[in-house]
Parts: structure tokens; C-alpha cells; sequence
């Protein structure tokens, strides 16, 4: 069983779908993770984020590993960037500026959705992504689309951070949110958008657990059939 999870940044994927994938007994994958991590590497190398050909290279040669968590500190997983734990830089708001322009490129695209349908042909998962329905696993028997308004979104961003113990703006979280919105959805490969065959949920009004109750609804009434 493969379970495609789609939608715009905190539309609430990870924080919703992680949860109903452990009631299912499912392994949850995040594939922003991956972008995040790549993003990360240019950063770190000093990469220009516009220079499309150096951000490819950077990207066929960097491991990007995703194992379950190992220390308790929120964490839903680990994440080794080339040997070094990056579970906490990749949610920078240096990362989240720069993520979208790699994304966009065709290559590393290409890269990250060779690796994600590898992952997902073990099955028993739910896949989380921005192209999960649409390109990384097209045939998933049941895909779901999450969003939300922008400004929900970027204040459930803005209280994650303050949480955190970051420094936060809401006028600048939202304006940032926006912008990668748009970035994601204008992209020419493979933007952000709901599969024909999705099933859009709002969680614009929606508290946690109402968004994970509807959304195991969807899948075990699926599953029953
Ligand atoms: O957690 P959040 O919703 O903020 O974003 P994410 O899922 O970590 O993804 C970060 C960025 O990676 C997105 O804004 C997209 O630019 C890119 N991404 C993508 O292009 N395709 C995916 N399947 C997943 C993420």
C-alpha cells in the first residue's frame, strides 16, 4: 500500500500524516527532507543557489541518509548529511529561502525522485511531498492533498519557531511562505499541484487530531473495501 501525501508547506503533512501512518503502522517518509538536506549542502559549500550546474553536481555526489529518530528532542527522524547530523540545521530559515530554487532544478529532481520511488516500492508507506501523486508515485492507490490559507500556515511556522526558541516574525514568516508557495507552484518541473485523483482536505479550521482523524477516515474506509 502506497499512500501519497501532497500539499503546500504546514499544511500540516508531517505533524498529520506522520501520525497516521504509526496508527497504521506505516513508515512515514518526508521527502522535503531531501531538498532540505541538498539546500543545506550548496549552503555550506559556499554554492551560488542560482548556478543550476554547480547545484546538480553538489547534488549527485552528497549521501543523504533518513534513519528513525535516535536522540528525544522532537525529532521524527534522523537526518545525515554526508556523515553529519542535520536534522536541526535543515529547518533554518536560511534553508527554507533557498529550497525552492533547488527544487526547481530538473536534475536534482530527477536525483531525489530515483531515490524516493525506491523507497516507496517497499510499500506500507505514506509519502510525503510536493509531487508525490503527481510524479514520484503516480499510481499510489490512494493520494491525498492537503492545504490550508496562507496565513494559517505561516502562523503555525511562526509558533513552531517561537517554540524552538527562534527569533520570529509573523509578517516575515508569512511573506517567505508566500514566496516559496509561489516558487512550488510556478515551477516548469513538476509543480506543486493536486493529482486529478486526489482528495483535497482543508485544514485551514482544522485542530490536529481533527486533521488525523479525517484523514485515517479516508484510508482505513479505503482499505476496508
Ligand atoms: O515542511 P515544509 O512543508 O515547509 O516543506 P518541505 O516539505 O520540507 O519541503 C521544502 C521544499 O522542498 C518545498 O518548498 C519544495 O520546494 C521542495 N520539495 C519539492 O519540491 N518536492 C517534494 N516532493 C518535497 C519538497
Amino acid at each position: 500500500m502506497q499512500i501519497a501525501v501532497d500539499g503546500p508547506a504546514a499544511s500540516g503533512k508531517s505533524s498529520v500524516a506522520a501520525e497516521v501512518a504509526k496508527k497504521l503502522g506505516y513508515l512515514y517518509f518526508d521527502t522535503g527532507i531531501m531538498y532540505r538536506a541538498a539546500t543545506l549542502a550548496a549552503i555550506q559549500s559556499g554554492i551560488d543557489l542560482a548556478d543550476e550546474a554547480a547545484c546538480t553536481q553538489l547534488a549527485e555526489k552528497i549521501n543523504i541518509e533518513v534513519g528513525p529518530a535516535s536522540i528525544d528532542d522532537g525529532r521524527q527522524a534522523d537526518v545525515v548529511l554526508d556523515g553529519q547530523d542535520v536534522t536541526w540545521q535543515i529547518r533554518q530559515a536560511k534553508v527554507d529561502a533557498g529550497v525552492s530554487q533547488i527544487s526547481a532544478y530538473a536534475k536534482v529532481r530527477e536525483l531525489m525522485v530515483a531515490q524516493q520511488r525506491r523507497i516507496g516500492e517497499k510499500g506500507n508507506i505514506i509519502m510525503a511531498g510536493r509531487d508525490i501523486g503527481t510524479v514520484v508515485l503516480p499510481n499510489a492507490p490512494i493520494k491525498i492533498y492537503l492545504t490550508a490559507s496562507v496565513e494559517a500556515r505561516a502562523q503555525r511556522r511562526h509558533y513552531e519557531a517561537l517554540k524552538r526558541g527562534q527569533n520570529s516574525h509573523y509578517e516575515d514568516v508569512l511573506a517567505a511562505m508566500r514566496q516559496r508557495d509561489h516558487t512550488d507552484s510556478s515551477r516548469a518541473t513538476s509543480p506543486l499541484r493536486p493529482a486529478d485523483d486526489a482528495i483535497i482536505i482543508n485544514t485551514t479550521h482544522l485542530q490536529q487530531p481533527q486533521a488525523i482523524a479525517k484523514m485515517y477516515g479516508i484510508i482505513a474506509s479505503y482499505i476496508a473495501e
